[in-house]
C-alpha cells in the first residue's frame, strides 16, 4: 500500500482482467528448424523459452476469450468483486496491429462475440503502447463523462449522450502474421495472445493515479510495417503503361521490420522516463509501488529499467520467458498473471509502462 496521502484517486478502478493465449507452443528449438538461430542464442539475448502461435485461433477467438475472463463470464480471469454483465459496457476499446478485419474494427467483432450490446467501438493503433495508451484514453473518458454527468446534475440538464461508466480495454494480437520466418532477427522474438480489463468510473474510489502518453518521429524507421495496400496504381494516375507496371510489380513488404539496437536503445531510455513521469505526476517514491508491469520486449531492458530505478528484479513482472512479445497485449497478460497469482492485491499501487512502433511510449499507475 501506498503511504497515507500519496498518489491521487482519478476514479477509474480495474474490475476484471483477463487473458487468452493460443493452444500451440512453439519452443526455440523448433525455431532453430525454420531459421539460422538456437536456444543458447535466444534465451539470454531475450529471455524468451516459449511463445504461444495462434495456428488456428483467430485475432477475435483471443480478444473474445480475454474479455470473457475479465467479465466473470469464462473461468481463469481475476474479479475485484462479482462477475460483470457484458450488457452493462458502454465502450470496447482495442489497441491492435493485426485486426482480423479491415473493418468492422477488431473491438466491434469482440463486442458481436461477448453480448456487450450497448458498447461503442473502436481499435486503436498504437503498436507495444495499447496498454498504456488503452487503458489511459479509458481513464480519460471515463473521467470527462463523470466530470459531464456531475455538471448536469447541478445545472438540472441531461447529460451528453453516450455517458461512459465501463469501458472494456482489449488488447487482441496476431504478431505471427506480420513477421517474417525467414528474419531470424523479428521472428523469435514475437508471439500472440490477448489481454483485456474493465474499467468502471467510481466516485469513491482510487483508481488510476497517473498517465503519461508521448510520441517520437520514426524518422529512421527503426520499427516499422508498411500497410498492405502499399501504393497499388489507381484509374486516375496520370502515368504511362509501363509505369503503372512497374508501379503493380513494385515489391511490397508486408513484414514488420526492426533495427534491433536502436529500438533497444530507444526502448531502456523511454520506459525509464515514462515510468519516472508517471510517478512524479502521482508523486509517488519508486518503493511505493508493489508491482511495475512492463511491456515485455526483452527481459534485458526489464532488468535494465529495475536496475536504473534502484529497485530489486523481483518487482517487476516478467512473463516474456513464455509468451515472448505480444506488442500492446504484453503488459495486460503480465497484469492478469500478476492478479491471478496474487502478486497484487486490492489497495496495492501497480504501474505499466509500454513502448514500441510510432514510436509510442507510455506508463501510468493505478491503485488495484
Ligand atoms: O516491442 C517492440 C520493441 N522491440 C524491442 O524492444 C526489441 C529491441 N531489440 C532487442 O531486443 C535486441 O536488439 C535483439 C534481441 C532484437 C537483438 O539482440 P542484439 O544483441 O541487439 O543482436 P544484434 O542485432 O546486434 O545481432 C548480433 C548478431 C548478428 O550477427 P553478426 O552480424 O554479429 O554476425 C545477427 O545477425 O546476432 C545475429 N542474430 C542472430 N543469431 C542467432 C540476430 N538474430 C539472431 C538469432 N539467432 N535469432
Amino acid at each position: 500500500m501506498a503511504p497515507e496521502g500519496k498518489g491521487k484517486a482519478v476514479g477509474s478502478v480495474i474490475i476484471g482482467s483477463g487473458k487468452s493465449l493460443p493452444e500451440r507452443v512453439v519452443t526455440n528449438d523448433e525455431l532453430g528448424q525454420i531459421v539460422d538461430t538456437t536456444d543458447e542464442w535466444i534465451v539470454p539475448r531475450t529471455g524468451i523459452h516459449t511463445r504461444h502461435i495462434a495456428v488456428h485461433e483467430t485475432g477475435t477467438d483471443l480478444g473474445a476469450q480475454a474479455s470473457a475472463r475479465a467479465l466473470g463470464l469464462e473461468a481463469g480471469g481475476w474479479l475485484r468483486e462479482k462477475a460483470i454483465d457484458p450488457a452493462s459496457i458502454d465502450m470496447i476499446i482495442c489497441p491492435t496491429l493485426t485486426a482480423d478485419a479491415h473493418f468492422p474494427s477488431q473491438a466491434a467483432l469482440i463486442r458481436e462475440r461477448i453480448g456487450a450490446v450497448n458498447a461503442v467501438c473502436f481499435d486503436m493503433s498504437c503498436a507495444c503502447s495499447g496498454c498504456v495508451y488503452g487503458t489511459s484514453t479509458a481513464d480519460m473518458l471515463l473521467a470527462a463523462s463523470a466530470a459531464d454527468i456531475a455538471a448536469a446534475k447541478a445545472a438540472g440538464r441531461p447529460p451528453r449522450p453516450n455517458p461512459l461508466r465501463r469501458i472494456l480495454v482489449v488488447a487482441t494480437e496476431r504478431l505471427s502474421r506480420l513477421g517474417d520466418w525467414n528474419d531470424r532477427a523479428t521472428c523469435i522474438l514475437f508471439g500472440d495472445g490477448a489481454g483485456a480489463v474493465v474499467m468502471e468510473w467510481r466516485d469513491d474510489a482510487d483508481g488510476m493515479l497517473s498517465s503519461y502518453m508521448e510520441n517520437t518521429d520514426d524518422a529512421d524507421h527503426v520499427l516499422w510495417c508498411d500497410s498492405a495496400f502499399c501504393d497499388r496504381p489507381l484509374p486516375f494516375d496520370a502515368v504511362s503503361d509501363e509505369a503503372a507496371r512497374a508501379a503493380a510489380e513494385a515489391p511490397c513488404d508486408p513484414y514488420m521490420r526492426m533495427a534491433g539496437q536502436a529500438v533497444f536503445k530507444f526502448a531502456t531510455s523511454a520506459m525509464v522516463r515514462c515510468i519516472e513521469e508517471a510517478l512524479s505526476r502521482a508523486q509517488l517514491s519508486p518503493e511505493d509501488v508493489a508491482l511495475y508491469v512492463p511491456h515485455q520486449a526483452n527481459e534485458r531492458i526489464i532488468r535494465y529499467a529495475a536496475k536504473k530505478m534502484g529497485m530489486p528484479s523481483e518487482r517487476f513482472q516478467v512473463t516474456i520467458d513464455h509468451t515472448g512479445n505480444v506488442s500492446g497485449a504484453s503488459a495486460l497478460i503480465a497484469l492478469n498473471e500478476a492478479l491471478v497469482e496474487g502478486k497484487l492485491a486490492v489497495g496495492d499501487i501497480a504501474l505499466m509502462a509500454g513502448f514500441g512502433g510510432g514510436l509510442t511510449a507510455g506508463a501510468c499507475a493505478f491503485r488495484i
